[in-house]
């Protein structure tokens, strides 16, 4: 048997506000996997996001399949759109739900984390924000697509830059990416598609450039869709999986557990000279050419496997 064991090894998380996203799901399969757990959860949610999690309200998601509850050893605030202090305007500070905290620009979290629990081993970066994304590139505001690319792509190279040196040489970095990188999906729109281009891109470039300064392995998650909160700010998710399960090669839903699994296996030593990757975990959806479900080619039968 070839075992996915991450015991001894400390995992930092950026973008868990709940337990319904990607995020969560990889903290869990690490968490299953024997890995410590760091959370960045974004400053505006921390505070719902803690509430949350003490009354209970995650319980039956943090449930491990030995019994034990999921735990964290810390959460920290985090704005991934900042890299320091300084950086930060002033609407911001003193918008109430930063003004009481401190500490929660990239590179002040990375600084934390290294003081807190020295070299970590595992950094997921499962974070997006695009202000405008219900828009069209065509109507998308030059302010609203830099938004997106500093909140969904800037942030994994600021997070990758600054948690480098806090990182254990054999360590893995992962993020989740999204088939609009490389193929129209029309309504997924305010440069949130040319923001998983950039991702997906800087995820090679930063392979190269973090392998061979930190010995890091950089990887990227091209994931399905899921019904997380951001995707749901989208606004038609719901289309958006039934359309993959008509059309993918396994027709079957998908589960956030299966992003997390392959987290998990990346994470190992399994992966050991896998780096610079963009892996589908999508049901296959990336590979098809055709909708198998078109009007056009009504009756389907016509279409299915000979
Ligand atoms: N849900 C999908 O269908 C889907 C498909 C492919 C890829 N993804 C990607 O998966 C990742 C996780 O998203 P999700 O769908 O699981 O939703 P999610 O809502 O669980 O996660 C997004 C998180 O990003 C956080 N965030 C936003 N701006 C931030 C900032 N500036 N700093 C720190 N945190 C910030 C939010 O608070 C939220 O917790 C994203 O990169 C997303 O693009 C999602």
């Amino acid at each position: 048997m070839l075992p996915i064991n991450l015991k001894g090894k400390k995992a930092f998380i950026a973008g868990i506000g709940d337990d319904q996203g990607y995020g969560w799901a990889i903290a869990k399969a690490l968490a299953e996997a024997g890995a410590e757990i760091l959370i960045g959860t974004w400053t505006p949610v921390l505070k719902i996001f803690t509430q949350s999690w003490n009354a209970g309200k995650f319980d039956a998601s943090r449930k491990l399949s030995n019994g034990e509850m999921m735990q964290y050893l810390k959460v920290y605030p985090l704005d991934a759109a900042f890299d320091k202090m300084e950086d930060v305007p002033e609407e911001i500070r003193s918008n109430k739900r930063y003004m009481d905290v401190s500490g929660y620009t990239v590179s002040e979290v990375a600084e934390q984390v290294a003081k807190d629990f020295g070299k970590i081993d595992i950094l997921v970066h499962s974070l997006a924000n695009g202000p405008e994304v219900k828009k069209p590139l065509l109507e998308t505001s030059r302010q609203g697509y830099l938004a997106a690319i500093s909140s969904s792509s800037y942030s994994f190279v600021s997070l990758v830059a600054h948690f480098g040196p806090h990182m254990n040489p054999d360590g893995t970095v992962l993020s989740l990416t999204y088939l609009a990188s490389e193929r129209v999906i029309p309504g997924y729109g305010g440069g949130m598609s040319s923001a998983k281009a950039a991702l997906e891109s800087d995820t090679r470039t930063l392979a190269f450039e973090a392998g061979r300064k930190w010995g890091l392995r950089i990887n990227t998650i091209s994931a399905g869709p899921l019904g997380s909160r951001a995707a749901r700010a989208i606004g038609f998710i719901g289309s958006m999986i039934e359309y993959s399960k008509a059309n993918a090669p396994l027709a079957k839903d998908l589960a956030a557990e299966e992003i997390g699994h392959t987290a998990a296996f990346l994470a190992s030593p399994l992966a050991s000279a896998i780096t610079g990757v963009t892996l589908y975990v999508d049901n296959g959806m990336h590979a098809m050419g055709l909708a198998i479900d078109s009007p056009a080619f009504h009756p389907a039968a016509e279409l299915q496997p000979v």
